[in-house]
C-alpha cells in the first residue's frame, strides 16, 4: 500500500534510523544535538576526575574501572550540587562526591549514601542519580553528546573520513589549545586561507604570495559543505585542495602534492563557554616517499599552521580593539 503524504509526514522514525546532527528543524541548527570531542584519550588521567566545559555546561570526565570505560557526567552532584570533578574515584571504582561522599557508578546510579539510615531507600530515588552523557571513542578522541541522549546512537560522529576509509599509512600530529574566541570565529579563520600571506607574513606566509583564492562549493546544506580550491595554496604550486566542513565544528583541508604526498589539516572547534572554544588540531599525512623516518624533519611548515602557537598568536590581531591599539600607539 502506498502511504499518503500525511502518513509519511507523521511516520515516526524507527529508533535506529540515522539522524542528522543539529536536530529536526531544517532552518535552525541545534548545537546540543551533535557529538563533540572533549579530549585526546591519551591525555586523560585515569586516576582522577577530569574537568571540561561544553556549551556552557560543566562536565566531569572519569575512568570507570568497573565498566572499563570513560564516563562523562554533568559536573554537579544530585545531592547539593557540589562539583564531582573535585571528588575522587574511590576503592570501589565509584565516582565519589567530595562533599558528603555519595558514590556513583558509570551509569550515574547512586550506589552509596554513607549517611542513609538503615530504614531509608533514598539511594533508590531517581533524584539521587548523577546525569550521564553518551560518550564514544573514535580515532583517539573521546566524544560526548550533550543533546537528547536517545538521539546519540543515531547521529554520526564527526571523524576524519579519509583516515577512516584508508586507515593504513598515516602519520598523525595532534595538538589542542583553548582559545579566547568562539568556535565560529575559529572555523571562519581556518576556512579563510586568503589571510595567510598577510597575517602570517614571515611565520608561514609571505605577502607577495597573496593571490585570488577561489573556493568552488560542490555541496552545501545544514550539515555542512564540501568545496574545492582548484589552484590550492601557494599560487597553485602544491596542487588542488579540497575542503570539508561538517557542521557544527569540524573542518578539514585535504591536499595531495607531488612534494609532500597527502596532507590533511583538521580542526575541531569545540564551543566551551560564550566567546571561548577549544581547538583540537590534527595533521594526518602520508608521505609521497617511502622513507617516512627520514622525512619527518621535512614536514612542511605550513602544515603546522594551526598547531603552531606562534601562528595562532598572529591570528589574535582581530582581538585588538580600536581603543587598545590607540593606547599602544598602533
Ligand atoms: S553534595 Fe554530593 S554528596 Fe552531598
Ligand atoms: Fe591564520
Amino acid at each position: 500500500m502506498i502511504a499518503t503524504p500525511a502518513e509519511i509526514a507523521i511516520a515516526p522514525h524507527p529508533p535506529s534510523a540515522p539522524m542528522a546532527a543539529g536536530g529536526a528543524d531544517p532552518h535552525r541548527f541545534d548545537w546540543a544535538e551533535a557529538w563533540y570531542p572533549v579530549a585526546y584519550v591519551e591525555d586523560l588521567d585515569k586516576r582522577q576526575p577530569n574537568r571540561f566545559t561544553l556549551l556552557e555546561q560543566d562536565l566531569v570526565i572519569w575512568w570507570d574501572p568497573n565498566g572499563a570505560a570513560w564516563r562523562v557526567f554533568q559536573d554537579k552532584c544530585p545531592h547539593r550540587l557540589a562539583p564531582l570533578s573535585e571528588g575522587r574515584i574511590n576503592a570501589a571504582g565509584l565516582l565519589e562526591c567530595p562533599y558528603h561522599g555519595w558514590g556513583f557508578s558509570g551509569s550515574g546510579t547512586c550506589e552509596v549514601i554513607p549517611q542513609q539510615p538503615a530504614d531509608s531507600q533514598a539511594i533508590a530515588s531517581p533524584r539521587a542519580c548523577a546525569t550521564a552523557l553518551p560518550t564514544t571513542l573514535r580515532q583517539g578522541l573521546l566524544f560526548v553528546y550533550p543533546g537528547q541522549p536517545e538521539h546519540a546512537p543515531r547521529v554520526t560522529v564527526p571523524i576524519i573520513e579519509p583516515v577512516e576509509q584508508e586507515p593504513e599509512g598515516w602519520v598523525m600530529l595532534n595538538t589542542f589549545r583553548d582559545l579566547p574566541y568562539d568556535a565560529l570565529t575559529l572555523l571562519e579563520n581556518v576556512l579563510d586561507a586568503s589571510h595567510i600571506p598577510y597575517t602570517h607574513h614571515k611565520t608561514v606566509g609571505k605577502r607577495e604570495n597573496a593571490a585570488p583564492m577561489v573556493l568552488e562549493v560542490l555541496t552545501a546544506g545544514k550539515q555542512g559543505f564540501q568545496g574545492v580550491w582548484p589552484e590550492g595554496p601557494r599560487k597553485g604550486k602544491l596542487g588542488t585542495q579540497h575542503t570539508h566542513f561538517v557542521a557544527p565544528g569540524l573542518m578539514y583541508h585535504d591536499l595531495t602534492s607531488k612534494q609532500f604526498g597527502r596532507t590533511l589539516t583538521v580542526v575541531y572547534a569545540v564551543p566551551t563557554r560564550k566567546g571561548e572554544c577549544r581547538l583540537f588540531a590534527r595533521f594526518p599525512f602520508k608521505f609521497a616517499s617511502k622513507l617516512p623516518g627520514l622525512l619527518i624533519g621535512l614536514t612542511p611548515r605550513w602544515l603546522s599552521h594551526i598547531g603552531n602557537n606562534r601562528v595562532l598568536e598572529d591570528d589574535q590581531i582581530f582581538f585588538i580593539s580600536p581603543g587598545a591599539s590607540a593606547r599602544s600607539g598602533g
